[in-house]
């Protein structure tokens, strides 16, 4: 039932776009990959067709979904209000890893907007996903293609093995770029608040702003703060295993890591380790899996989601992580990890 398709980004076959537009123009639903993670696409216009994306996911309904646009003009068929200062973000972000909220019209349903005033807006920069969208000639909805509460898909065979059988057609257009989800910025609100940190960081806009805050759910990870983006407050890209993270000095951190790891294989229970280049040397004949260069954190926003599977596809009971500056790209990985992780271990 699921028809899956190639598609090579720098040389896009335009008759399977066109075959994924009709499928999205007849309500159905299409996976295609985006500069962050892939997304599960609908025509955001059609209830019907977005109920579908809701399925397949098992995602709540209280959850509101992003909407894809391919050209900025499009924002205003979508948007009751755009403020100067989105103007400014979006010349200068768009398209790329940002999603912006703004007050919605009533042509998008409470359906896509989970009962919000506002509604999410991105224009992502990833070729495939522009070519659909202005194919479609639709606002396509897409949130993550992952089942919900697993980790983003950034691979197509991520996707498969979440969604098979439950989506109309899956392009494969090769691994994702950033490899965590877009940065959400709430400019509904006098000072631009990050809702999700994501590619685009608080240092990039508040270049271009001159203000930007968190909302402080996502500084504190204190449950009684509700965050203003209902989707923060699922536990999400949780593996199977249990995951701990491990916060200090990295001298520290191996430290622990390494006595943790002896610990738990005395109890007899399968660990890995997410190491990094420059600690892989401290654990060797240990399982580890190297997620990225410290001193390049786009190494490790790319490898973080496809790892975290890896390690269940190995059948790891615990993976022990060391954390990472959270400076730039650091905010969105440790958010991530954080969500991931079950417990935080100060040392
Ligand atoms: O990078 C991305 O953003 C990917 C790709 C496919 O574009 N999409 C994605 O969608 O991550 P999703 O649905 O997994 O995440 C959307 C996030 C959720 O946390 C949701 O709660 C939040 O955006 N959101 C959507 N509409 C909102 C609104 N009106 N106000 C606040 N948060 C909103
Ligand atoms: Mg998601």
């Amino acid at each position: 039932k699921t028809k899956i398709v190639k598609v090579d980004p720098n040389n896009i076959d335009y008759d399977i776009i066109k075959e994924a537009a009709q499928i999205i123009n007849n309500g159905g639903t299409v996976v295609f990959p985006t500069e962050t993670v892939y997304g599960i696409g609908a025509d955001a216009l059609n209830d019907e067709a977005v109920d579908k994306i809701f399925k397949a996911k098992g995602r709540p309904q209280d959850n509101p979904l992003i909407v894809h646009i391919a050209n900025f003009s499009d924002l205003y068929d979508l948007a009751s209000e755009v403020p100067e200062k989105a103007k400014v973000l979006a010349d200068k972000y768009w398209p790329g890893p940002m999603t912006m909220i703004l007050n919605k019209k009533g042509i998008l349903s409470d359906k896509i907007t989970a009962g919000l005033k506002t509604a999410a807006i991105r224009l992502p920069i990833n070729e495939i996903a522009l070519a659909l969208i202005r194919e479609s000639k639709k606002p396509i909805a897409a949130p993550s293609a992952n089942t919900s509460g697993k980790p983003s898909p950034t691979e197509a065979g991520h996707v498969i093995d979440d969604l098979m059988g439950k989506v109309d057609m899956i392009i494969d257009g090769g691994s994702t770029y950033i490899g965590l989800e877009s940065t959400v910025v709430d400019m509904t609100t006098e000072i631009p608040m990050i809702l999700r940190p994501g590619g685009v960081t608080i240092e990039d806009i508040v270049k271009v702003l001159g203000k930007c805050e968190y909302d402080p759910a996502i500084i504190k990870n204190d449950e009684k703060i509700i965050p203003k983006s209902p989707g923060q407050k699922y536990r999400h890209y949780s593996p199977k295993a249990d995951v701990i993270m491990y916060k200090g000095s990295i001298e520290n951190i191996v430290d622990n890591i390494v006595q943790d790891y002896e610990k738990f294989e005395l109890e007899g229970r399968n660990i890995g380790i997410m190491s990094t280049l420059q600690t892989e040397k401290y654990y060797t004949g240990k399982n580890t899996i190297c997620v990225g260069d410290r001193n390049n954190l786009l190494t490790i926003s790319s490898n973080l989601f496809r790892d975290l599977r890896k390690f269940d596809e190995l059948g790891m009971d615990v993976i022990l992580a060391e954390s990472v500056d959270e400076k730039g790209l650091g905010k969105a990985i440790m958010n991530r990890l954080g969500k991931a992780a079950g417990k935080v271990i100060n040392v």
